[in-house]
């Protein structure tokens, strides 16, 4: 016995009559969320139904929808859907109330989804680490659930991180519990560890039994809980037996005793007890569950007297690893029939990997028996990690492209149109576009087979533009950390300088998941293919020794989005936000409808961006806006495109359109770009949750007041006073053409490149001037079709960009701070 002490540490929580759950709880409305999906489903539970709503509202970085096509609403509910994480990503939940939240995750992969490996964090806690679901394990959900404390004024932020491949999620709950639902303090209470806080901890639900009855759903609880009966855990069945189920109601909600919220009456209602006709009948009943071995639980008894025949008539003894003979009293407290109470014990596990709870017989009682009617056991969770949900993961690139910053009105057309112009008459592919490289490119050997890490071979890939590992550890001092400039799910992202001194930025994939691998094909076969001034360059790749490294210019100035506010994901960061005045907003805006407008229409086989957001638009040391991230895009004939299957993008700047047809198009690209033009007018986030929710949404706020003719009323307090009245209402009108519900009545990108370029012009009345007024939004269709009619007789030929960027490469001069 003294050794089985030295070897186990008790401390027994004893709360048995004292502290019970506010009887004025309401099961709350929020937040259940029904990822990836944008339309609600409602699910019953015990006293009531539960609404779970899509998720639009909230903006995880980071994520796409998904979707299981071979089910439907009806037959999967929450199931169908999921949103998927390629990099660390969060849902930032605004909480009201200060307490200990239950949050419950909801796992069901389908097809797409197998082989995520991932960890989870909530208020800073580790709920999960390198989680992965079996294959042989995915025919039903997995669910997992914490009870978790969380500080009002704090969000609760539940953070997913891939591990190497990606993370998902199907749906979350998360709702406050009772005031008192877990004991937060010692006042009333022994605790013998000091590790036991309970204040302190998480609580991950091991396991949840039934005792004496059968199994029940989220849908007869009034949590949302599952209970399992417990059969199969008894260790000598014949010892106990199931007592017939209780036909009145249990006496909830009685000073020291139980609310409905602490346990079902489906739970109070049954009970196993000693097996009378048994010969041995003064014997423990004991119940066996699996958990980890070294750890310390929460336990919760929960007893219910539905079995005695007399007054005060049953006392005995509950047990855990056969000690601690807590007795059992009932009738000492409440002194009536059928109270329900609950009975905490905190213990740390032995090596066994099982944890023994028993009842037994005491021989002081009335009547002989002993029973239980609910178990539940929690693994107390310390571990804190702190990780930024949002990670700056476009703070990458760069480049030091010499590239004149402001293209004039007229010419800027003019370049496109001539570059459209030279894409018809020549192959795309010619290597006369790409820079000269020093570095060591592919052997011929290389050309035949390109071995990746899942074993696939990787076609079609551009084999100039292999750069050997050595290289790429030269260039970034062996992925010096100190060179780190970003990173995420995808992995990370170093600044580095090549052999031949230019300046890059090294993107580090981690080896081995299938995602990853998709997105970097896609980005080096369509990368490789283009090469413009206002897309970020693809310098090279890796696919040596497991490794998947993109290369790319280096962009001295990161995102647009840093110069435009600073958001959650700066903090602790030192902000780079710098006031970009109107011009230069306009500038940057026309600089990535040139980007965009070149993917859509500049080439043979036009690309669909999908991705497009202020944080996929990077500037150069001279705050030229260059479209990044490839990763998701599509190319092809619209006609032979694009009914896709997955929902992808990112929320807030998702076309409505797309979400309900699945039909991508390139109006999809300009919707997500209005969501910008808004953005940069206004200096507030695509989604922001913190706001009321008719501001939430920047795109249906914005526009509601574009309606009203009053957008000066919200734009950036910086900018009030310095924008040209007709100059503003140019940009407005642009943004709310491309805010439009219907892809056709969106404008291309040709006519809104044109739209803004006028917005510029209006700023600047001296700038030579188009004939026209401002008058109405038509004109700007008329004029790019004259535009598209008219070829230019200038000879833009050194414009074109091939030429710029080649001879940049030469010549680079890198901001070395950034
Ligand atoms: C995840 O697993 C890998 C190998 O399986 C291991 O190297 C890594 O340390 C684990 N990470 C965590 C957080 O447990
Ligand atoms: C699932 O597969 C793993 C290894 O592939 C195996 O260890 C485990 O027993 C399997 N589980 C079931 C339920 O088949
Ligand atoms: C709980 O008790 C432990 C040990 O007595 C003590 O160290 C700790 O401060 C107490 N916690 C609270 C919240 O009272
Ligand atoms: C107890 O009741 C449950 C549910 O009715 C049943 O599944 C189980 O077999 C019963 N156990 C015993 C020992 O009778
Ligand atoms: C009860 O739930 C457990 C665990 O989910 C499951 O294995 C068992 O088959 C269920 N029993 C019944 C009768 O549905
Ligand atoms: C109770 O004990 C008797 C005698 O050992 C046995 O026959 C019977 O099956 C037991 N009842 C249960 C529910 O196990
Ligand atoms: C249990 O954990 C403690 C500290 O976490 C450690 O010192 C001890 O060695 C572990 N024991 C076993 C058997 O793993
Ligand atoms: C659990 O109970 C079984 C049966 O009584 C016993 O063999 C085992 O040693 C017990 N384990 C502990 C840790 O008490
Ligand atoms: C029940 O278990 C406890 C702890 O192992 C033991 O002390 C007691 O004697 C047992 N009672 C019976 C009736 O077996
Ligand atoms: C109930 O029984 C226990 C044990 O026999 C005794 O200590 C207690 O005083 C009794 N309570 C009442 C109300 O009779
Ligand atoms: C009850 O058990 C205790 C300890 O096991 C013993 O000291 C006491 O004499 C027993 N009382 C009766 C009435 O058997």
């Amino acid at each position: 016995m003294t050794m089985l002490f030295s070897f186990l540490t008790f401390s027994l929580l004893f709360l048995p009559f004292s502290i019970s759950s506010s009887p004025n709880y309401i099961f709350p409305e929020n937040h259940f969320i029904n990822c990836g999906s944008d339309s609600p489903i409602v699910r019953n539970r015990r006293g009531g139904s539960t609404t779970f709503s899509g998720d639009l509202n909230f903006n995880p970085h980071h994520s796409d929808s998904v979707k299981d096509l071979t089910t439907t609403p009806e037959s999967a509910g929450i199931y169908q859907t999921a949103r998927k994480f390629t990099k660390s990503g969060s849902y930032n939940l605004p909480i009201d109330e200060n307490g200990v939240y239950m949050v419950r995750l909801h796992f069901f992969p389908f097809v797409s989804l197998f082989d995520a490996k991932f960890s989870v964090s909530a208020s800073g806690f580790l709920l999960l680490s390198n989680f992965s679901i079996p294959r042989n394990l995915t025919t039903s959900p997995v669910i997992k659930e914490f009870l978790v404390p969380v500080l009002k004024g704090r969000n609760l932020e539940i953070i997913f991180r891939p591990d190497s491949s990606f993370a998902f999620v199907n749906a979350i709950e998360a709702f406050v519990t009772p005031q008192g639902f877990i004991p937060n303090s010692n006042d009333t209470t022994h605790v013998t560890s000091s590790k036991n806080d309970l204040s302190s901890s998480v609580l991950n639900v091991i396991h949840r039994i039934n005792v004496g009855g059968s199994n029940i759903t989220d849908e007869t609880d009034t949590m949302r809980r599952k209970w399992v009966a417990d059969d199969d855990y008894l260790l000598i069945k014949r010892l106990a037996m199931n007592h017939s189920i209780y036909s009145d109601e249990p006496k909830y909600d009685q000073v020291g005793g139980a609310t409905q919220y602490d346990a079902p009456d489906l739970v109070y209602k049954t009970a196993k007890e000693m097996n009378s006709s048994h010969v041995e009948t003064q014997s423990n009943i004991t119940w066996r569950f699996d958990v980890k071995r070294n750890a310390t639980f929460f336990v919760r008894l929960h007893f219910c007297d539905i079995v005695s025949v007399q007054r005060n008539g049953t006392v005995f003894n509950a047990y855990i690893y056969g000690m601690f003979g807590k007795p059992i009293s009932p009738y000492d407290r409440f002194e009536q029939f059928a109270v329900p109470f609950y009975v905490d014990f905190v213990v740390d596990s032995d090596g066994s990997g099982f944890m023994n709870i028993s009842v037994g017989p005491r021989n002081d009682s009335k009547s002989i028996n002993a029973f239980l009617n609910g178990v539940e056991i929690m693994e107390l969770i310390n571990d804190r990690v702190e990780w930024s949900g949002e990670k700056k993961n476009n703070v990458w690139i760069i480049v030091g492209s010499v590239v004149g910053g402001v293209v004039l009105i007229s010419v800027s057309v003019v370049v496109i149109l001539c570059c459209l112009k030279q894409r018809n008459a020549q192959p795309v592919e010619n290597s006369s576009w790409w820079p000269r490289m020093s570095v060591n490119a592919g052997s011929s050997e290389d050309r035949t087979t390109v071995r990746t890490p899942i074993g696939s071979t990787t076609p079609d890939m551009n084999l100039g533009l292999k750069i050997s590992f050595a290289e790429i550890l030269h260039a970034t001092n062996k992925f010096d950390p100190k060179f780190m400039i970003g990173e995420g799910g995808f992995g990370k992202v170093y600044k580095g300088t090549l052999h031949n001194g230019v300046k890059v930025a090294v993107k580090r994939s981690e080896a081995g998941h299938g995602q990853g691998l998709m997105e970097f094909q896609t980005e080096i076969m369509l990368l490789s293919k283009i090469r413009h001034q206002h897309l970020v360059s693809l310098i090279g790749y890796c696919d040596e020794r497991y490794e998947m490294i993109l290369v790319y210019e280096f962009m001295a100035k990161g995102t647009l989005r840093e110069h435009l506010y600073s958001s959650n994901e700066d903090l602790g960061k030192s902000s780079s936000r710098s006031e970009l005045s109107w011009d230069q907003r306009l500038q940057i805006c026309i600089g990535a409808a040139n980007g965009l407008q070149y993917l859509h229409a500049g080439l043979r086989e036009p690309i669909i961006h999908r991705d497009i957001k202020s944080t996929n638009i990077l500037l150069d040391e001279h705050y030229v806006a260059k479209v990044a991230d490839f990763g998701l895009s599509k190319s092809g004939q619209p006609e032979e495109t694009h009914i896709v299957t997955d929902v992808k993008g990112s929320f807030g700047y998702l076309d409505p359109e797309y979400l309900k047809s699945m039909q991508l198009t390139q109006k999809s690209d300009v919707y997500s770009f209005g969501v910008v033009l808004l953005e940069v007018l206004c200096a507030r986030p695509a989604v922001d949750n913190l706001l009321p929710r008719n501001q939430m949404n920047l795109a249906e706020w914005g526009l509601s007041w574009l309606k009203e003719n009053q957008i000066e009323k919200i734009i950036d307090p910086f900018l009030v006073g310095k924008i040209n009245p007709n100059s503003l209402r140019k940009f407005g009108e642009t943004a709310e053409k491309c805010l439009q519900e219907n892809g056709t009545d969106r404008p291309n990108m040709m006519d809104v490149l044109w739209d803004l370029n006028y917005a510029r012009q209006l700023q600047h009345p001296t700038m030579p001037q188009q004939s026209h007024e401002d008058t109405n939004s038509d004109v700007s269709w008329q004029m790019a079709l004259t535009g598209i009619n008219r070829l230019p007789s200038i000879n833009v030929s050194t414009s074109c960009v091939s030429v710029a960027d080649s001879e940049a490469f030469s010549e680079l001069k890198i901001d070395e701070t950034r």
